[in-house]
Parts: C-alpha cells; sequence; structure tokens
C-alpha cells in the first residue's frame, strides 16, 4: 500500500458514523458506528439478524441509510453511497453466491469487470490474464486460467472472486461469511489468503459464526446486538467465552450432555454399507432417543452416507434397517414417508422458498397432514404450528407472513430446521445443523435437538465441529476416509483427546 503521506496510515480506510436503518419499523441498525483502518482485518460479529449483513450492504450502496448518518472513504467524505461510488472507492464484496459467471473461464471471470469499463484506462486482454496469473500467483493459489468456473470447488471460486476484486484495485474487501460452507481445511487456506491480503495493505471485513476462526484471523472485533453498537475490541487477549458473552448478554456453560442410550431400541441400522468412491463397510446404529454424532475431516464420507441415508442416492451393498425392517430407498420422498428427515448441509440451497412466507415453508412437508378432508388447510391450524416453531425456535421475524427472504442467513437456517422437525419424524439426520447459526442459537438447536432425543427421536448429527459432536451427541463416531474409524464415549475422553483423534 502507498502511504504517500506521513500519518495516511493514521485515516481509516472507511469511516461510518450514526448508521442507521429501518425495515417497516424495524431497526435494523441503531446509530452503530463502523470503522476499518488500512490492512486490517477487521471482524463483525454479532448474533443472527444483529444487523452485519445490512451494514455491509449500505457500506458497498445496496441500501440507503437514514438520514444522519456520516460516510468517508480513504478520508475523503461522500453524501451517499451507490454500488458504483463503492467500488470506484476500491471497496469490493464478495457476496455469498460469489456473482461470479459460472460458465465463464476463471481469466474472464477474474479480469469481466475491469473489461467492461470500470476503470477509465483502456486495457488488453492478454495484459488482464498476465495480471490475473500475477494475482493468483501473489495469493499463492495455484487455479488454471482457462479452466471453467463451473468445474472448480467453491473455495477455489472464492479466489477467483478475491483475484476480481484485487484486479480492480480493491483496498478493502468484505467477506460476510466466506467459510459457511466450506470444510475445515479449505477455511484454512482461505484464512491464509486473507492474511496475505492484509500483508500487502487491504483490509479485510469478515463475519463468521465460528468465533475460534474470529479470533484467530482478527485484528479487532466490532460487535453488534439487536442493531446497537456493543464496541470495539482487540482481539489479542479476547476469549471465545467473552466474545459470546458481548455477542449474547448472557453467560453459556459448556458441559457434556452425553447419556448411555444403547440400551434401548434400535431405531436406524446400517450394516456393511458401501457406495463406490464415497464410503464402505459403515455400520452403525442410532437407538431410540440417542443422538449420535459423526464427525470427520474434509473427504471423509460422512455427507454421502447421509445421502443415502435419505434416499438420495443408492449404495452398492450393505443394508438399512428401521425398527428391524430392510428399507430400499428409491428417493427422498421414500425416505420421508418412512419418517426420516433430513437437514442438508447446504446452506444456499436448503429449499426454503425464498419469496413464499415464512409461515409458508414451515408448513410446506406437513400441509397433507393439516389439510381438512375438503383439502382446504385449516388457518387456525396452520397458525398454531407456525407460532409453535416460531417460539421454539426463537425465530427473529417480522410477521409470519413475511417472505423468507427477509429473514436474516442464520434465521433462514432455522426455518430450515422447523420445517423438518414439524414432520414429527422418527429418524432426523442433521448435516452441519449449526453452520451459520450463531453461538446463542446453537445452545437453542441443541437444547431442541436433546428435547426431541429425550423424547424418543433418534438423530444421526453430522458435523466437522468436533466440540458440537463432544458436548452434544451421545456418542461419537470418527469417519475418515469412507470408513468408520473409532467411536468414543464423550464422559470418557477429554475434548482434546477427540480433537486429536480427528485431526490426526
Ligand atoms: N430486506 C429486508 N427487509 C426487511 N427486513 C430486513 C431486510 N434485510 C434485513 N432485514 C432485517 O434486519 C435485521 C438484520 O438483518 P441482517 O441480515 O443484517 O442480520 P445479520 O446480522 O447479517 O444476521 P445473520 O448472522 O443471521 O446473517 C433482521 O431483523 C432482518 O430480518
Ligand atoms: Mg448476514
Amino acid at each position: 500500500m502507498a502511504l504517500d503521506t506521513p500519518g495516511a496510515a493514521l485515516t481509516p480506510a472507511i469511516s461510518f458514523r450514526h448508521v442507521s436503518k429501518v425495515f417497516g419499523g424495524v431497526h435494523a441498525l441503531d446509530d452503530v458506528d463502523f470503522e476499518v483502518m488500512p490492512g486490517e482485518v477487521h471482524c463483525l460479529a454479532g448474533e443472527n439478524g444483529c444487523g452485519k449483513s445490512t451494514l455491509i450492504k449500505i457500506i458497498t450502496g445496496v441500501y440507503t441509510p437514514e438520514l444522519g448518518v456520516e460516510m468517508a472513504f480513504f478520508g475523503r467524505r461522500v453524501a451517499s453511497v451507490t454500488p458504483n461510488i463503492a467500488r470506484q472507492n476500491g471497496i469490493a464484496v464478495i457476496w455469498q453466491d460469489l456473482a461470479l459467471f459460472p460458465e465463464m473461464s476463471v481469466a474472464e471471470n477474474i479480469a469481466f469487470e475491469t473489461l467492461l469499463g470500470n476503470l477509465p484506462r483502456l486495457v488488453s486482454y492478454r495484459s488482464l490474464r498476465a495480471r490475473s496469473a500475477a494475482i493468483l500467483e501473489t495469493l499463492g493459489e495455484d487455479i488454471d486460467l482457462d479452466a471453467r468456473l463451473n468445474t472448480l470447488p467453491i473455495a477455489q471460486r472464492q479466489i477467483v472472486a478475491i483475484a476480481r476484486a484485487l484486479i480492480s484495485d480493491a483496498k478493502l474487501i468484505f467477506m460476510d461469511e466466506p467459510t459457511a460452507s466450506l470444510t475445515q481445511s479449505e477455511t484454512d487456506s482461505l484464512l491464509g489468503v486473507v492474511r496475505k491480503l492484509a500483508a500487502r495493505g487491504v483490509s479485510v471485513v469478515f463475519v463468521s459464526h465460528r468465533l475460534a476462526e474470529v479470533l484467530d484471523i482478527a485484528d479487532r472485533v466490532t460487535v453488534l446486538r439487536d442493531g446497537k453498537l456493543v464496541g470495539v475490541f482487540e482481539a489479542e487477549g479476547m476469549t471465545q467465552s467473552r466474545l459470546t458473552e458481548l455477542m449474547t448478554g448472557k453467560t453459556f456453560g459448556a458441559e457434556v450432555a452425553a447419556r448411555d442410550m444403547t440400551g434401548a431400541p434400535a431405531v436406524l441400522e446400517v450394516e456393511g454399507l458401501s457406495r463406490h468412491g464415497e464410503f464402505e463397510d459403515v455400520s452403525l446404529t442410532v437407538h431410540k432417543g440417542e443422538v449420535v454424532g459423526l464427525t470427520g475431516l474434509i473427504g471423509a464420507g460422512r455427507s454421502e452416507l447421509g445421502h443415502a441415508l435419505f434416499g438420495m442416492t443408492r449404495p452398492d451393498t450393505g443394508a438399512i434397517r428401521l425398527l428391524g425392517r430392510a428399507l430400499h430407498l428409491r428417493s427422498n420422498r421414500d425416505a420421508v414417508a418412512e419418517g426420516i428427515a433430513y437437514v442438508s448441509e447446504d446452506r444456499l440451497s436448503l429449499g426454503l422458498v425464498q419469496p413464499q412466507a415464512i409461515a409458508d415453508n414451515i408448513v410446506l412437508p406437513i400441509l397433507s397432514r393439516i389439510s381438512r378432508r375438503t383439502g382446504l388447510i385449516s388457518p387456525t391450524e396452520k397458525a398454531g404450528r407456525v407460532e409453535h416453531w416460531l417460539r421454539e425456535l426463537s425465530i427473529k421475524a417480522g410477521q409470519p407472513g413475511d417472505p423468507v427472504s427477509t429473514l436474516s442467513g442464520g434465521n433462514q437456517q432455522r426455518v430450515v430446521l422447523a420445517k423438518w422437525l414439524a414432520t414429527n419424524p422418527r429418524v432426523l439426520i442433521l448435516d452441519s445443523p449449526t453452520v451459520g447459526v450463531d453461538v446463542g442459537a446453537r445452545a437453542g438447536i441443541f437444547r431442541i435437538i436433546r428435547v426431541l432425543a429425550e423424547k424418543g427421536l433418534a438423530i444421526l448429527m453430522i458435523s466437522d465441529e468436533v466440540p458440537e459432536v463432544y458436548f452434544n451427541a451421545d456418542r461419537v463416531l470418527h469417519m475418515a476416509g469412507g470408513r468408520i474409524r473409532g467411536e468414543y464415549d464423550p464422559r470418557k475422553v477429554t475434548l482434546k483427546e477427540l480433537e486429536a483423534a480427528v485431526y490426526g
């Protein structure tokens, strides 16, 4: 970064003061100040719906703030911000859907905006190609410039989006939950890229609900709660539990919840299940009222196993039994009919109908059950169910009739859970149930999982976060290379021992 005047480093990259935003009477943001220094990694932290994404959208010109705001980029005051003004001031965003072109090559994606002429100089495609290559190299990423984007994993597409920001000289990059759909090793490499950006003087504003990650990468953390600024804190010396307190205004203790349920009747039994290239010879049992945690690293085959148990793929060999009866699942419809519910890990394709009402999304799978014989849905029944789940999962919503798209990411996640829990299943398969969900709500979701287990539901909980299964499962299975490698009783091992077994 060029510091052309003495003391320039003291000028914030962005300085926004008195930021407020009201949506239909709700204060999404209430007089918030936010400042990021050049070359700083600054995390925005807070529970679902506290206003993080809204703040990002205001600074990048997507939303207009309420009157009274003061805004400056690199010391220059601006009266209003549009996406173009933000871009011209060196502000870039890596949106969660990345806004890339799947059919185009890596090079074309990186150069796209520059080619469109957002920059005042004339550039040739050849020189852009060379610069793209140079940028990828400084990021330490080896990505084929000619590869079609849709052939790359999400993690590499993110790098392409970052490179695109850099080629148009971004000085500050917003990343809103970039790691939500990444594995641990992909996350580690993204954090490496963030460090390289900071070392080059580029500021990064980073949002994540994984507090370990936040404290690892951040220089400073701005904490929001209910749309208000709690404070700005140095990451150094901050602990996860202190940060949690600041975010929630409450304290949480972690205790192992495990009980021995192996004496209860077997509900879901898997025996010698294999699917070529995905998992091999997997045997496991989930008992009535039991929460079995399934953890492991990238490529362990956990999610693939989950897909097969939900009838989305067919195993080559082996058996799946429900209450002693062999199941031959040909589709997920079969699985639902058998009383198997499945919450997928992929948040962006959760199967929520975005423009439809929150209430409609929750009752979608149970429509036939709450319909009257005439085929009409009883409005009282529907309202009752919806009310119940909104309260049960503390979903922060305006009206049940509002579109799902108006909810914050984490609250959408809760609607998905509600939707499945409302089917009253016998077996619940949860793949990474808390991805993108804040720490307070995680506790809420685990409390619900516990209550469901106590009511007799058999639960298979897949997660790559070892502490999550350690504290919340009755038994933990470790999967690696497509096979079950070990079984652990959380009451008999420490978290450190389990982590050592999984991370090797
Ligand atoms: N377009 C919109 N219309 C109406 N309300 C909205 C809109 N966008 C956000 N909100 C509301 O503003 C509040 C803040 O939402 P925001 O998306 O900023 O939360 P967040 O901190 O990013 O949460 P998460 O961690 O769940 O992503 C929420 O109550 C949300 O419902
Ligand atoms: Mg958000």
